[in-house]
């Protein structure tokens, strides 16, 4: 039945603990998409070493992340969860991709841009090679559609891209994929910074809630997110942090913002932050309840990712298989 089905893929770097821009930008859509589509959900470690990682930071964080996925509702018993390192096709069709990949097209990437501006000559070469292994992610399963944050939008262009060259070059092989970009947590800004997104790479936790943050602590980050002067709940771009806080409590509620604004007429900030607040940590705390427990049973999570990288690296070799016929290279 399932091959019937259209073909999800979306993946998160294990690279630093989860964010709640992580959840609503990504994963909380997954479980919606999820009955409706063939899904691959991937922990993608590669993608991972493009920054400087503690091993074993990253191999709890590997896990975490995995926890995460099923403890927010993705139901292992129907999509693909694996871990990228598990299914070398990966790194095998990213090279066949990078030699169809252009050095100007790599250079205009945005988060590219940003992090060689603050890097200069010392950035690693994997960080600018990166949209590439992305590509390969999504293209070796043939995925119609990824669902992912706005900042992925255009490393997602670049894929489709890569795939239409390389059809062209040589014979249809990879199906075109579509973004998946939520209406109301697409774009989840720092707390400190309503202009920034919200990261797990930030330099100010005080701006970013993580998924495992406690009640008090996601009370604390909220109440003091930088707000204006306006004193009114409006949703407007003049007022970022209280926008920021009204998307957030949309994506969670799945409502409008015009909904929330209503609901805030006569009252202050520190109502919306108050109540924010309490959203956020309801709908964290069942979750990080699980993941706690799930973390308690690794064998079980071992039978989870050994099966997803059994059926991932059945599909991508597939894939891989066409793509290095129609190169050129000797069948093994
Ligand atoms: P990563 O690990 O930075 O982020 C994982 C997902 O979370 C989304 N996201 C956000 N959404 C809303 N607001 C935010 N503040 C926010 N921060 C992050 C991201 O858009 C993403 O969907 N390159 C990818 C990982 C990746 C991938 C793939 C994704 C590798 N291969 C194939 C899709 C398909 C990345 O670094 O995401």
């Amino acid at each position: 039945m399932d091959t019937e089905k259209k073909v999800i893929f979306s993946g998160i770097q294990p690279s630093g603990d989860l964010t709640l821009g992580n959840y609503l930008g990504a994963i909380k859509n997954w479980v919606r998409l999820q009955e409706d589509y063939d899904c691959y959900f991937c922990v993608v470690d590669l993608h991972a070493i493009t920054v400087k990682q503690v091993p074993k930071d990253l191999r709890r964080r590997t896990l975490e992340v995995l926890s995460i996925y099923i403890a927010a509702g993705i139901n292992p018993e129907k999509a693909t969860l694996f871990i990228q390192s598990h299914v070398p096709s990966h790194s095998e069709a990213s090279w066949l991709l990078t030699c169809n990949s252009y050095i100007g097209e790599l250079g205009r990437m945005t988060q590219y841009k940003d992090k060689s501006k603050k890097m200069g000559d010392s950035i690693n070469a994997g960080l600018f090679v990166y949209p590439v292994l992305m590509a390969a992610d999504i293209l070796l399963y043939n995925a119609d559609l990824v669902p992912v944050g706005k900042d992925q939008k255009q490393h997602l262009e670049l894929a489709r891209d890569i795939a239409e060259r390389f059809n062209k070059a040589y014979s249809p092989t990879f199906t075109i994929p579509e973004g998946y970009i939520p209406p109301a947590g697409a774009k989840i800004m720092d707390l400190q910074d309503p202009t920034k997104k919200m990261s797990k790479s930030t330099d100010n936790p005080n701006g970013c809630i993580l998924i495992m943050d406690s009640p008090e602590v996601i009370r604390k980050k909220v109440s003091r997110a930088v707000t204006d002067s306006i004193g009114i709940v409006n949703y407007t771009e003049d007022q970022p942090g209280v926008q920021n806080l009204i998307n957030i409590i949309c994506a969670i509620k799945n409502i409008s913002p015009e909904e929330v604004v209503k609901s805030y007429e006569g009252k202050g900030y520190a109502d919306l932050k108050k109540d924010a607040a309490e959203i956020i940590i309801a709908e964290l705390s069942p979750l990080q309840e699980k993941v706690k427990g799930l973390l308690d049973n690794k064998e079980y999570l071992e039978s989870i990712y050994k099966k997803g990288a059994e059926k991932a690296n059945y599909i991508s070799q597939k894939t891989l298989r066409k793509m290095q016929k129609k190169i050129g290279f000797i069948p093994r």
